[in-house]
């Protein structure tokens, strides 16, 4: 008969749960679900060795076990801290916690540029999260914040080092997924930063992974830079036949234009099934996909902002007053705007005001598309926009 595992009691705030010897704190908490999940920067289940960077999880261990009651003398980071049988872990319903997590904010924003309004993340980035939810409204520090040109890492991924909290996960995808790693960080502290010698491509056919499981906005898409915000994107769940992976894929559509694709993430905005490049980069037509259907969002997720489900259908009638006919004989769209001639994803910038007004291959460069640090201010921000800080 097999032997009955023995499991560990493990209590975080106040709500007990059973988990396998081994087991992390955050894993537990996970298990339990709801608000008492610590906030994660650097974790990543799907990696191994990630965590322990970043401290935006550390908890409050007030008792260590059973067999050792006493509490932990400082706050720990619970996607590194194992749990004991017995332990008692305060998260949320300890102030001093919060105020810690308080403190790990700030430092994360210290050089962090005022980008949001320009950023490709924002609308689905970790870091603004984190800041809504546990930062304060200032920050104390006085000095200039470091700044660094943009890279192109490769023909599909630029690098934005002001924007990088120092995670380390592209370099553990890189590692263990993509299974070569030409960057890494370099330099110690203040200078740390994420590099390729000599500017190298990435070239692993995997290599766009990276871009799904940083945090922030310092992995970009080339193919998907300044295309349009996020919250205007509809996500569908899709697959093809891929020789490369299994091609389970989230495709984000304006109109019928497959503006990006990405990873499926789960709850824990970690990705379920890494994606090739060619999955990525090079299927950006509707038709190159099979459609599931719609994804399901956290409901609280700025990308649900105007996209209704479960909503009533008026009753259609204008069929039945013409007579049967359709009703868009009444009217062809085409005849009249330019709109849906456009092909936002063949443009190889921004769309100006000239793509919809007769001229649908024309096309803008974005204020904060340029090299060589022009427009740079005290906020570090990488925008010449006048309407960022
Ligand atoms: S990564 Fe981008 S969206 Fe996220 S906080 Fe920084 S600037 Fe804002
Ligand atoms: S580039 Fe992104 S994933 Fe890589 S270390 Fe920086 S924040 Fe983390
Ligand atoms: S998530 Fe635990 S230290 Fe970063």
């Amino acid at each position: 008969m097999a032997e009955e595992k023995k499991l560990f009691k493990v209590t975080i705030d106040n709500i007990t749960t059973e988990v396998e010897p081994g087991t992390t704190i955050l894993m537990a908490a996970r298990k339990i679900g709801g608000d008492i999940v610590p906030p994660t920067m650097c974790y990543y289940s799907k990696l191994q060795n990630t965590g322990g960077y970043c401290r935006t999880c550390l908890v409050k261990v007030t008792a260590g076990s059973t067999a050792d009651p006493r509490p932990m003398p400082k706050l720990v980071a619970s996607c590194r801290t194992a749990v004991m049988d017995g332990m008692v872990v305060e998260n949320i319903t300890n102030p001093a916690v919060l105020e810690a997590r308080k403190g790990v904010v700030e430092f994360l924003l210290i050089n962090h540029p005022l980008d949001c309004p320009v950023c490709d993340q924002a609308g689905e980035c970790d870091l603004q999260d984190l800041s809504y939810e546990h930062g304060t409204e200032g920050t104390r520090s006085e000095f200039r914040r470091r700044t660094f040109e943009r890279i192109d890492i490769g023909p599909y991924i630029q690098l934005h080092m002001t924007r990088c909290i120092l995670c380390y996960r592209c370099v553990h995808t890189a590692n263990q997924v993509a299974g070569s790693r030409e960057h890494g960080v370099l330099d110690r502290g203040d200078h740390a930063q994420i590099a390729t010698y000599i500017q190298q491509s990435l070239e692993s056919p995997m290599i766009g992974n990276v871009i799904d499981v940083c945090p922030v906005g310092a992995l970009t898409d080339r193919t998907f830079r300044f295309k349009n915000r996020v919250w205007f994107t509809k996500p569908m769940d899709a697959h093809r036949d891929c020789p490369h992976c299994k091609g389970s894929v989230r495709l984000w559509l304006r109109g019928d234009d497959v503006l990006r694709v990405t990873a499926r993430k789960d709850q824990w905005g970690e990705v379920e099934d890494w994606i090739c490049n060619e999955c990525r980069f090079e299927k950006k037509k509707v038709s190159d996909w099979v459609i599931e259907g719609p994804t399901q969002l956290n409901r609280h997720s700025v990308i649900n902002a105007g996209h209704y489900t479960n909503a009533a259908k008026p009753t259609e009638f204008l069929k039945e007053v013409m007579n049967g006919h359709a009703p868009r004989l009444l009217l062809d769209i085409h005849t009249v705007s330019g709109v849906n001639m456009v092909d936002l994803n063949d443009l190889p910038g921004p769309a100006t005001g000239a793509t919809f007004n007769g001229n649908p291959n024309a096309f803008g460069h974005n204020p904060t598309d340029v090299k060589e640090g022009v427009g740079r201010n005290m906020a570090g921000t990488d925008s010449t926009n006048p309407n960022t800080p």
